[in-house]
């Protein structure tokens, strides 16, 4: 007999009668299962061959003007990111401790030093008035984070470090096929970075993806891309034998990534308009009883243009928070918090600094509860969600 596990939020308890609903699931079609088969059948699965430039070409047509290379996750990607920009120990680089820890590690695998900002308490994130009172004579970038596929004040951002001679890096994880004023986001910065892990959008299991939108970093990007050398350049038939140039890794995916990448890609438009009818329908179910319970639901700026990434609330404190989340888990129900603010975790507060209290951060650390999503949910598993969370709420517990 298998071990049982015990629940988590990502799979929770099965109770008897009631299926569980998972916090998070990809969306994969047969399209997926085929695009993985074809490779292997051609035998040719190594990185860097037509499925990966078939995600390039794909990302590239969302995002004029950047060039596109697909790595290994987005913590590799931002990994690259810190190499190009070239920071030595001792710089420092502004970003939101409400962040996943990759953020900060590319900039300590430098010897860089994070110094997190508070968020906006409306976008939750990075407050452009904060990480401008953050700045020294030691800042070397912002690295702002697009929560939940929300657009940071992006021209607030950009007006802020060309003022302070700056780099921009959008950490967008979380931000495939989301927009700001309509561009798309991982666009705006010297440099972006997507994930295409399991539980975001857009799915390969673990991946993710670099945007080169400095014209003048690309040469580089590419060699570092493949172990430092122009093997890029070889295959394009622009050099006779590629030769060590650089420092680099090996940040590229292998074929298969690249192939089930690119079947997820193709379909992003599709799988992006059900999350938002899903994100909709949560808002709509809850807006009516968002006053009573003293429920904090998101708020999307007019400029954005989100993806549904994330449907989260914020409760009105921590206790209620965590007996909700213990409440639903134990029913079957895949909701869960999210970061633990960086600055308070044991690496964040040995290796990072924060100038300023980070007040809004540890709101959110504290009371923050986000809902399953994703697009095996039904109307009835919304409402039997929202009608739980609400009993929780209440009291008023079976
Ligand atoms: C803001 C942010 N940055 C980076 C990452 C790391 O992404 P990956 O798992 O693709 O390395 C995550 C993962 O959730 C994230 O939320």
């Amino acid at each position: 007999m298998l071990p049982v596990a015990s629940p988590t939020p990502f799979m929770p308890a099965i109770l008897p009668g009631q299926a569980p609903i998972p916090f998070y699931l990809a969306d994969i079609s047969q399209a997926e299962m085929l695009a993985v088969q074809a490779v292997l059948a051609g035998n040719r699965h190594a990185g860097g061959g037509q499925q990966t430039e078939r995600c390039h070409a794909l990302l590239a047509a969302t995002l004029p003007g950047s060039t596109p290379l697909l790595t290994q996750s987005c913590t590799a990607a931002l990994e690259m990111a810190a190499l190009l920009l070239d920071l030595r120990p001792g710089d420092e680089v502004i970003m939101p401790s409400w962040t996943f820890c990759s953020t900060a590690n590319a900039v300590l695998l430098r010897g860089a030093v994070p110094v997190f900002a508070d968020i906006c308490p409306r976008t939750l994130n990075l407050d452009p008035a904060a990480a401008a009172a953050a700045i020294t004579s030691r800042s070397r970038a912002v690295l702002c984070v697009h929560y939940a596929g929300v657009g940071c004040a992006m021209e607030e951002l950009a007006a802020l470090c060309a003022a302070h001679g700056l780099a921009l890096v959008e950490d967008a994880a979380q931000a495939v096929g989301a927009t700001w004023r309509g561009r798309a986001l991982g666009g705006f910065g010297v440099l972006g970075t997507f994930s295409f892990h399991a539980s975001k959008n857009i799915s390969a299991g673990e991946g993710g993806a670099l945007l080169i939108n400095d014209p003048a970093l690309r040469a580089r990007a590419e060699m570092m891309w493949e172990k430092g050398t122009d093997r890029v350049r070889f295959s394009r038939g622009e050099v006779a034998r590629y030769t060590w140039q650089e420092i680099g890794s090996s940040f590229l995916p292998s074929e298969i990534t690249a192939a089930l990448l690119a079947a997820q890609l193709t379909r992003c438009g599709e799988i992006t308009a059900r999350r938002l009818a899903l994100w909709e329908r949560y808002h709509a179910l809850l807006t009516p009883l968002a006053a009573r319970f003293e429920l904090r639901l998101p708020e999307i700026p007019a400029e954005a243009g989100h993806n549904a990434h994330i449907y989260h609330l914020r409760l009105p404190d921590a206790g209620r928070r965590d007996r909700a989340l213990a409440l639903l888990a134990a029913e079957g129900i895949g909701a869960t918090s999210h970061y633990e603010p960086l600055h308070l975790s044991p690496a964040g507060r040995r290796m990072a600094r924060a100038r300023a209290p980070l007040p809004v951060t540890e709101d959110c650390g504290a009371t923050l509860l986000r809902l399953p999503l994703h697009n095996e949910l039904s109307p009835a598993d919304q409402e039997r969600v929202v009608q739980r969370l609400i009993a929780a709420l209440s009291g008023r517990w079976h």
